[in-house]
């Protein structure tokens, strides 16, 4: 951020805006940062907020201590630029709620999306917010991994070292890998169209770990593609919401997002169909976000985005019920006579009903694959628990993402 408020300073100037960086806040201050004199470092949070500044950017990442001095800074009625989805997956709504309280701006273009600036026009517009459906790729660690085994049918581990020698993914990536980073966007993305009171921790979450590329080469032979997805539906007065690898069909743009890129899509009455698709992260674009909203927090009146809009408070969530999955059964050896007309018929008996089907590969290790027709999760659990009872094999399911 201190480099590209550098780079463009003219440009800032000729906007009327002389930033400045007064206060430093860090873990080390010994190490010299580009673009902050090393009399502006501290790693004392009284001297930080003790300092004379007219807007604060939150880049720490993590609930605590970012949140105190957040609300601090915000009781103060000084604007707060934050990129940290933790922060406000955590305590968003009370953030909000303080900038409103003290007439001053909180601003988080940066926290979900960051190269993809549609957060801030979302919560600005009461209309366009009135959206009723998010399905998303917010992930681009994950996006990356899933690219990379569906194109080289590499396994995921191999994957993953190849995302974290490119530098899309930190050292320690398992929030990335196991949904929690896009769990904690998509509550963003709900405040954002005013949805408040959700917990990332009550939303169906899993990660991609499970996966083999044989379930990603199966996805393309049944005209699709796995993707991290984050799917949330908005319907009287409930949020129906999941995070994980989902079956999209190639008829959903989001299927044609790869490698490390996000995109999103929001449905409504009013707006119809919106997509946008753009980098994720990066240090620069996430930069440049943040710079933004650094101009839009100086250049209007107090601004938060997206206020209590209309009442559209939600408390209750769920999963959702139903829907069409992609199933895959794994057995030791083909048991004899269990021939695949068998296995569709033992799962229509129990109102599981098979839409297509496929082998992925033979020989003593026997991976099965089916798409469904529409049917609640409970039944398909309970049909695959007397599945695995009746032949001892192992089955995964995936939801899918219709279009
Ligand atoms: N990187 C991206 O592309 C990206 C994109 C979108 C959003 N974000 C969000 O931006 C935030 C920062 O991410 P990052 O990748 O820049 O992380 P990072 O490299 O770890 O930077 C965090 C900075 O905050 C300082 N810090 C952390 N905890 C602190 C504490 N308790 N007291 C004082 N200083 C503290 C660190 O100081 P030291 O340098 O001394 O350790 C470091 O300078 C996160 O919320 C992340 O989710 C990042």
């Amino acid at each position: 951020v201190a480099k590209v408020l550098g780079t463009h300073r003219t440009r800032l100037l000729g906007r009327g805006i002389d930033a400045q960086i007064v206060a430093a806040l860090v873990r080390d201050s010994t190490r010299q940062r580009d673009g902050v004199e090393r009399s502006r470092i501290t790693r004392d949070a009284s001297v930080f907020l003790g300092a004379d500044f007219d807007l604060a950017i939150e880049v720490l990442g993590g609930v605590e201590p970012a949140q105190r001095y957040v609300s601090d800074i915000l009781r103060r009625g000084i604007p707060v630029v934050t990129a940290n989805k933790s922060l406000l997956a955590a305590a968003g709504g009370e953030l909000r709620t303080l900038a409103q309280q003290h007439g001053t701006s909180l601003l988080c273009e940066a926290s979900a999306l960051a190269g993809v600036p549609i957060l801030g026009p979302l919560g600005r517009r009461p209309l366009a917010a009135g959206i009723e459906r998010i399905a998303g790729i917010v992930n681009g660690t994950s996006n990356f991994i899933l690219s990379r085994v569906a194109e080289a049918g590499v396994p995921i581990a191999d994957a993953l070292r190849e995302a974290q020698a490119l530098g899309f993914a930190e050292p320690n990536a398992s929030n990335d890998v196991l949904g929690v980073d896009a769990a904690e966007k998509l509550v963003v993305l709900l405040q954002q169209i005013g949805i408040r009171g959700i917990r990332a921790g009550q939303i169906e979450t899993r990660g991609i770990l499970e996966l083999s590329p044989a379930d990603l080469a199966a996805a393309r032979e049944f005209g699709g593609a796995i993707k991290p997805v984050v799917a949330a539906e908005i319907a009287a007065g409930r949020v129906e919401a999941f995070v994980g690898p989902a079956f999209v069909t190639e008829a959903n743009p989001l299927s044609r997002v790869t490698n490390e890129q996000n995109g999103i899509r929001f449905s409504g009455a009013l707006v119809g169909e919106l997509f946008y698709s753009g980098p994720g992260a990066g240090p620069d674009v996430t930069a440049a976000t943040i710079v933004d909203d650094v101009v839009e927090a100086v250049s209007s009146g107090p601004r938060v985005d997206a206020p209590d809009l209309d009442g559209r408070v939600h408390a209750a969530i769920a999963a959702p019920p139903s829907g069409r999955w992609l199933v895959r059964l794994r057995f030791e050896a083909q048991p004899a006579g269990r021939s695949v007309t068998h296995i569709v018929e033992f799962l229509a008996a129990r109102g599981v009903w098979v839409q297509r089907s496929l082998d992925a590969r033979a020989g003593s290790d026997r991976d099965w694959y089916a798409l469904t027709h529409e049917c609640s999760a409970t039944r398909l659990d309970a049909a695959l628990a007397d599945l695995h009872v009746a032949t001892k094999c192992e089955t995964y399911a995936l939801r899918v993402l219709e279009n």
